[in-house]
């Protein structure tokens, strides 16, 4: 999928975007937590060592803790060593971090956003540009304060063809449907929509926009992609990693609405969609949100049936010991959160009536893989219904992380006398056609706001909609609470109760 240039088969992302992002100043809320270091700042050196971040550039961090602008870059000299590996975005950061400015303070003081007008100022008087990315990189409940403060200190106005004033708000976005829809009017109340890019983090992916190009652009999967020669779907995200220090963050949200209504409804909707009448970013949210509209919404009952929960107790992952959830650090001892989801859904369209969706996300699992299996109808069983011969189904598996690569399996004859069949599969790994570039998949995320391309972003409509979908699974959980928890140990593949879940409709898992 690439908005700049059409040919973009055989070429990476630098290639084709040959001019750099608008000149700005991105100020970040929360600047001394992870994400910075972790993602932002290495994916903007990974920018700038590519030659895509405007020389005319500056950040601006807002904190609690108490550096000032020397001792934090200190501090992001010492982190860059850690968080980035690639030579050239290590020497790209070093020029970087000098222009990196530091203001310590509460998001609910007034004179912060006093000292964040006047160092504006201040690096205005000295060219730079009045566009300004304000990035929210804080826990969802200081979204409001911030955004409001933004709002009373009149730096969210702009204007147009001058410079911009534009607001990037991580996942999660609210916290069930009535708070997004809260929030949607409230920011809609002191910003335009185009002023505001919600993330989610999985569209930086190459391999999940890569999802639109493989459906769109190949004359050989878009005939098939349908209820006809289709068996089902499966997508799965899994992790080993616990909840870390995120204990506080994750009781407040568990895995549902931690994954489902972003990351794994994202790739649903990707797979699902009507092609787009372009691929401009209004036209592909258009489609995305028509699709998620068809998901059947779960009944009450429906809920207990297609839905399972579950929570990893202590396990081991690669062969070292790890506890349970609940003894996790900020977590409760008692805790009823869920580490894990699994759930069948459908889609109430002309292509996919009766067509099975199995998505499945989990902490502390098995091994660390998140991929997308589309199982394909079997062909007729008569020739080859010896069981030596069978057929198997064809099975195309997209896998998004940490293998980036597209497989189909099919059959083959194993040779020797017999009429026996195989499967066997044609691979391609992204690797081997593209190489290995240094990614944080925040490059484009943090490229296209620059440019105000909203492609890689969610407008308010498909935020609701995918908290609608999950609504009635939050409800009934909330009412009924889990009785078997922990129900996994950490390194397994989750409740036994998922595997029922598709093995009733004589289906597994196929990961
Ligand atoms: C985040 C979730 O949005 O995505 C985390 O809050 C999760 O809990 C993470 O671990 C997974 O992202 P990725 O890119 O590592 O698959």
């Amino acid at each position: 999928m690439n908005r700049h240039d059409n040919s973009s088969v055989g070429k990476d992302a630098s290639q084709l975007i040959r001019k750099p992002t608008n000149p700005c100043i991105l100020v970040i809320f929360g600047i001394a937590g992870d994400l910075t270091k972790r993602l932002l700042f290495p994916a903007l050196c990974n920018l700038g060592s590519s030659g895509l971040l405007n020389e005319n550039f500056y950040i601006i961090g807002i904190s609690q803790e108490p550096y000032n602008d020397s001792t934090f870059r200190k501090q992001l000299i010492k982190d860059i060593n850690e968080f980035i590996t690639d030579s050239a975005a290590k020497q790209y950061a070093l020029l970087l971090v000098k222009r990196v400015y530091y203001i310590s303070g509460t998001f609910s003081n007034s004179k912060v956003y006093t000292s964040l007008k006047n160092k504006l100022n201040e690096l205005e008087e000295n060219n730079a540009s009045k566009s300004c990315l304000f990035y929210f990189a804080v826990p969802p409940e200081c979204v409001k304060t911030i955004a409001l403060k933004l709002s009373k200190a009149s730096l969210l106005s702009e204007h147009e063809g001058v410079y911009f004033r534009r607001m990037v708000i991580e996942k999660p976005f609210g916290h069930d449907l009535v708070s997004a829809k809260k929030l949607d009017k409230l920011l809609l109340s002191i910003a335009n929509e185009e002023q505001i890019y919600r993330i989610d983090h999985y569209l930086g992916k190459e391999t999940v926009q890569n999802l639109i190009a493989f459906r769109f652009s190949n004359g050989l999967f878009e005939p098939i992609w349908n209820r006809l020669y289709i068996d089902n779907v499966q997508i799965t995200v899994s992790e080993t990693l616990g909840v870390e220090l995120r204990g506080g963050y994750y009781e407040q949200a568990g895995a549902l609405r931690d994954m489902v209504p972003n990351h794994l409804f994202q790739m649903l909707s990707l797979m699902t969609m009507e092609p787009p009448a372009s691929f401009s970013a209004e036209n592909i949210q258009i489609e995305k949100t028509k699709v998620l509209n068809a998901v059947q919404m779960l009944t009450p009952e429906q809920v207990l049936t297609q839905a399972v929960r579950g929570q990893y107790g202590p396990g081991k992952i690669n062969g070292v010991s790890v506890p349970g959830y609940c003894a996790e650090p900020n977590v409760s001892r008692k805790s009823s959160v869920e580490t894990y989801i699994a759930l069948k859904l459908h889609i109430d369209n002309w292509r996919w009536l009766r067509v099975p969706f199995y998505l499945r996300t989990g902490k502390r699992l098995a091994r660390q893989q998140s991929e997308i299996i589309v199982q394909f109808k079997s062909g007729p069983a008569t020739l080859f219904s010896g069981s030596e011969q069978k057929n198997m189904p064809n099975l195309l598996h997209i896998s998004i992380q940490p293998e980036e690569s597209i497989s189909l399996n099919f059959n083959a004859k194993t040779p020797g006398p017999t009429l026996a069949l195989s499967q066997v599969n044609m691979r391609f790994n992204y690797s081997d056609f593209f190489g290995r570039k240094p990614q944080t998949g925040y490059e484009m995320i943090l490229f296209d706001c620059m440019n105000g391309d909203h492609l890689l972003f969610n407008h308010a409509d498909l935020v609701e909609t995918a908290w609608s979908l999950v609504q009635p699974i939050l409800d009934v959980w909330g009412a009924i609470p889990p009785r078997d928890f922990p129900n996994y140990a950490a390194g397994t593949w989750g409740p036994k109760e998922a595997d029922d879940l598709i093995m009733k409709d004589g289906r597994k898992w196929l990961l």
